[in-house]
């Protein structure tokens, strides 16, 4: 019998997601984030509807699929964090940069994306006293400034420090709890309940007025809105979706039992992550449309537009609340995936207990999050090139950390990688049948997904602009 590679000499200690649906959830919990809700229906809306659906499908199944693999195929074969995969390979100590890289990206994203959560959570708070409610009396524009302003008194003084202070502390309470009474036990069971919600919410919105012109805008293909611009849109959206580049998915890959089908993980992960983008553009622009509101993307879309637009519908608080709940689990799962990161880097190359890798990282998160990333805050009006802090840490991390990190992974599984391992990880040690699949990936991997990334690259970089 062939001996699969990560049963010699392991050590045994190292926790793993029991069954192959808890490691879906876990995983899918990762990629169905912010990114879901304010970008993809809103982008998808205004490049062409059904069209830059076709697109972004083409580049998740040419960019986002093998990345995912790839990153799987590292983080399981060697059931290690992303700096001690490459230790474990054997390869040259400069890769062992795609780990720090992913180190750094780690903390610059959470120091903005949990001030975000920060402000969803307060949203929760606030849809739960009832405070959107006085806005469905009141007519459109009228409703559109106090809705305007109810954002910004969210985003002013010390609370929305505080909201972040809860939005991280209950990451680092889960992450204490480990692999499986951690990450596995909270995914498992708000990532149906997720579902449900938007289920239930985009079933509401289908039943406006409003609900074809909403289809139209969101599904409709129309190749003439389909521009150079649209196409890299859809290529670097397809890459932060599935939360690539920064060895999230190593690290979850190497938490994964040894019978999943790792190629069965990442197209049910991918595709179920485009159905929860457009059940969420479902439930938002029936509504958007039948108020006859333009629509709009990022926070204005989420804090402003729909509360406004909810609250105009009877029973609209509930589904308000509803709404805000399941995007406060989109983040918070999202935020897990983020912060293992470093925490499987800290216990495992450092040695130091999962709890105090939890403690500091989760505080340095805070710490430095909470002086730069508010309005009111310490720094939070220092520029650095023209843009906040906030922006320099989404930049830095979305356009330059990410996409390296995504080049860097693809080209060691490419060519620094022996196909026969490649294919036993696939395989499961050739107990399932994905052979025919793997040469495909390999294919692609080598050919494809690189010359993309560099494309993706300099465009995020302003140097290429198509
Ligand atoms: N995919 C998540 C979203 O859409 C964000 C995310 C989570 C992410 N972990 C990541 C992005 C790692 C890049 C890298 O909101």
């Amino acid at each position: 019998m062939k001996v699969r590679s990560e049963e010699i000499g392991k050590p045994m200690k190292r926790e793993t997601f029991s069954t192959s649906l808890t490691v879906f959830f876990a995983t899918l919990g990762s990629a169905v984030g912010l990114g879901n809700i304010w970008k993809f229906p809103y982008m998808t809306g205004m490049n062409g509807g059904g069209a830059f659906i076709l697109v972004y499908l083409l580049f998740v199944l040419l960019l986002g699929i093998p990345i995912m693999l790839s990153e799987f195929y590292l983080g399981r074969k060697t059931r290690s964090n992303v700096v001690g995969v490459f230790d474990k390979l054997k390869a040259h100590k400069i890769w062992k940069s795609i780990g720090y890289m992913g180190l750094l990206s780690s903390l610059l994203i959470m120091f903005f994306y949990s001030t975000v959560a920060g402000w969803v959570y307060a949203y929760v708070f606030r849809a739960l006293k009832g405070d959107f409610r006085f806005l469905g009396d009141m007519g459109i524009d009228e409703a559109r400034i106090a809705s305007e302003g109810i954002f910004t008194d969210t985003l002013s003084g010390m609370a929305p420090m505080v909201w972040q202070g809860i939005a991280i502390l209950l990451v680092a309470v889960i992450l204490i709890g480990g692999v499986k009474k951690g990450i596995e036990r909270v995914t498992k069971t708000l990532m149906p309940v997720l579902l449900l919600l938007i289920i239930i919410s985009a079933m509401r919105a289908l039943t406006l007025p409003g609900a074809a012109e909403g289809l139209d805008f969101l599904m409709k293909a129309d190749f003439s809105k389909l521009k150079g611009s649209s196409i890299l849109a859809a290529m670097g959206l397809a890459f932060f979706k599935l939360s690539l580049g920064m060895g999230t998915m190593v690290t979850y890959g190497s938490y994964f039992n040894k019978e999943n089908n790792l190629m069965g993980t990442s197209f049910k992960v991918a595709f179920s992550d485009v159905a929860v983008s457009l059940l969420a553009g479902l439930a938002i622009f029936p509504v958007v449309f039948t108020f006859q509101l333009a629509p709009e993307g990022g926070p204005g879309l989420l804090f402003q537009t729909i509360p406004l637009v909810f609250s105009m519908l009877p029973l609209g608080n509930l589904l308000l609340i509803a709404f805000f709940v399941l995007t406060a689990i989109a983040s918070t799962t999202a935020m897990l995936s983020m912060v293992e990161v470093p925490i499987a880097i800290l216990t495992e190359e450092l040695k130091l207990a999962r709890k105090k890798a939890v403690i500091i990282t989760t505080s340095v998160m805070f710490m430095i999050g909470v002086i730069t990333t508010h309005p009111d805050a310490l720094f939070g009006q220092v520029e650095v090139a023209g843009k906040s802090l906030f922006d320099l840490f989404d930049y830095l991390s979305s356009n330059l950390l990410l996409p390296l990190g995504g080049l860097l992974i693809t080209l060691f599984v490419a060519y620094f990688t022996k196909k026969e391992s490649l294919k036993d990880e696939m395989t499961n040690g050739g107990t399932i049948g994905n052979e025919k699949l793997v040469n495909l990936y390999r294919f692609v991997l080598k050919y494809i997904t690189p010359v993309l990334l560099i494309i993706v690259f300099l465009n995020a970089l302003g140097i290429l602009s198509i």
